[in-house]
């Protein structure tokens, strides 16, 4: 349905909302004033809503049902598509998808990090359509982290609706086997603390490291990650607006010790997926996972508990720095299911939807009204992080540079595991920036 039969989705909306009403949480109100009613709307009934993601994994296929729940109370009999493309980091799906928008065929919504990816690839595109006056009535305004929000805005107008926020520098463990060796964790950990216990686990016979990089991607964050603790937030931030170069001694010295932990990975990782990874942890096959949270997305769904059978640290060298990979979704320009979508993305930027979501997902609630008594441990020391400290943008899903660099970033990790050639990984790097157009 285009915008021109905004008239009769606004009815249908509300005939919607009158379904709705014996649902526990009250349904939204329909906010835009209609302009031109010009034909009957192609929905009948409930409608459709198509949602295009790469949550496929236990955890995340569990979260997401959670916001098609929340999307249910607004409009109970809508029949909602669940396109979802396999592959962590949206490895297979990103490039699904903009074969589907080139030939015209747009999801109603889908998945989206905030900054590059959704300004460069959708946005300037003209893929997407601003849903500002949704902020407004909603409260959104109000209740989303400004820094965010810019990330997702252009000329005054906002592009995309947070569902969460997910710590990528994370360091996940599987307890008992680190308990077994007489192995204590810190409230931080360092490259060397690290090498230290990793020694010990690879004398008792485990795999220190577990990796699923069959989506290459796995790899970078790992480097990622290790880059952001040997060289700080500031130069790490430094690296996307060219004033730290990734030839610099610092960066050098990151990929050095980059390498030196690719030495304890499992032998198995170009098999693994990134979830297979963890469950291979859970299984006490191999001990830590370098990850973003939707790592403990995978431990719930398994009914593990927090702080008894996993634990976490930031990455080496991480800690008092918070890597940002935030999930939003957006409004499709000519959007099939206009209407359903307008609630979907209520769904998605609702407090209730939040506080279902995110518990499972692993991501700490975009809003910053949730109520923290509804989430575990690890969520309310994720939220801590997010309140003090640095928050830097990731690379490897979409938010620190242009898509171009990304895919360099992939190729040229893909490459250095094999060969461990610094100087040509850093080289590569500053070609791939300046070719990118972020590099001075
Ligand atoms: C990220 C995404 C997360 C999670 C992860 C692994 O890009 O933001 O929500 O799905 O990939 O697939």
């Amino acid at each position: 349905m285009n915008r021109k039969l905004i008239v009769i989705s606004v009815l249908l909306v509300a005939s919607m909302l009158l379904a709705a009403c014996a649902a526990p949480t009250a349904a939204p109100v329909a906010t835009e004033a209609p302009s031109v009613a010009t034909e009957a709307p192609a929905a009948t009934g409930g409608g459709k809503l198509e949602v295009f993601s790469w949550w496929t994994s236990g955890g995340e296929a569990a979260a997401l049902e959670a916001l098609f729940n929340q999307f249910k109370v607004y409009n109970p009999t809508a029949e909602i598509i669940n396109a979802t493309i396999a592959g962590g980091g949206g490895s297979n799906a990103r490039a699904v998808l903009q074969t589907r928008l080139g030939g015209g065929d747009p999801p109603d919504t889908w998945q989206v990090h905030p900054g590059y990816e959704l300004m460069g690839q959708y946005v300037a595109s003209g893929y997407v359509d601003p849903i500002t006056d949704l902020y407004k009535s909603e409260g959104w305004d109000k209740v989303m982290p400004q820094g965010l929000v810019d990330q997702m805005t252009k000329d005054g107008e906002i592009y995309g609706v947070l569902a969460g926020v997910h710590r990528g520098n994370g360091l996940f463990y599987n307890k008992a086997v680190l308990d077994g060796l007489g192995i204590t964790v810190g409230e931080t950990m360092s490259v060397d603390q690290f090498v230290e216990i990793a020694d010990k686990v690879k004398a008792s016979g485990v795999d220190p490291l577990c990796v699923g990089d069959n989506g290459v991607w796995a790899s970078a964050q790992l480097f990622e990650n290790t880059l952001l603790g040997v060289i700080g937030p500031e130069k790490y931030k430094g690296l996307w607006d060219g004033s730290v170069s990734f030839d610099s001694a610092e960066v050098k010295q990151a990929m050095e010790t980059y390498g030196k932990m690719l030495d304890y990975q499992n032998a198995d990782h170009s098999a693994l997926s990134w979830d297979q990874a963890v469950q291979k942890l859970m299984e006490g096959k191999c001990v830590f996972t370098s990850m973003g949270d939707w790592a403990y997305g995978e431990f719930v769904k398994a009914g593990k508990k927090d702080n008894v059978d996993f634990g976490w640290v930031s990455h080496p060298g991480t800690a008092g720095s918070f890597m940002i990979v935030a999930d939003g979704f957006v409004m499709a320009k000519n959007a099939p299911d206009y209407d359903n979508n307008i609630l979907w993305l209520k769904a998605v930027g609702s407090k209730e939807g939040q506080e279902a979501f995110n518990p499972l997902k692993g991501s700490i609630p975009a809003r910053t009204d949730v109520d923290r008594a509804k989430f575990g441990p690890y969520h309310n020391w994720s939220m801590d992080s997010f309140a003090k400290d640095a928050l830097v943008p990731s690379v490897v899903h979409g938010s620190a540079a242009p898509a171009d660099f990304q895919q360099a970033l992939n190729d040229a990790t893909t490459t250095f595991i094999v060969d461990k050639n610094v100087d040509a990984y850093a080289a590569a790097l500053v070609a791939a920036a300046k070719a990118s157009g972020f590099a001075k």
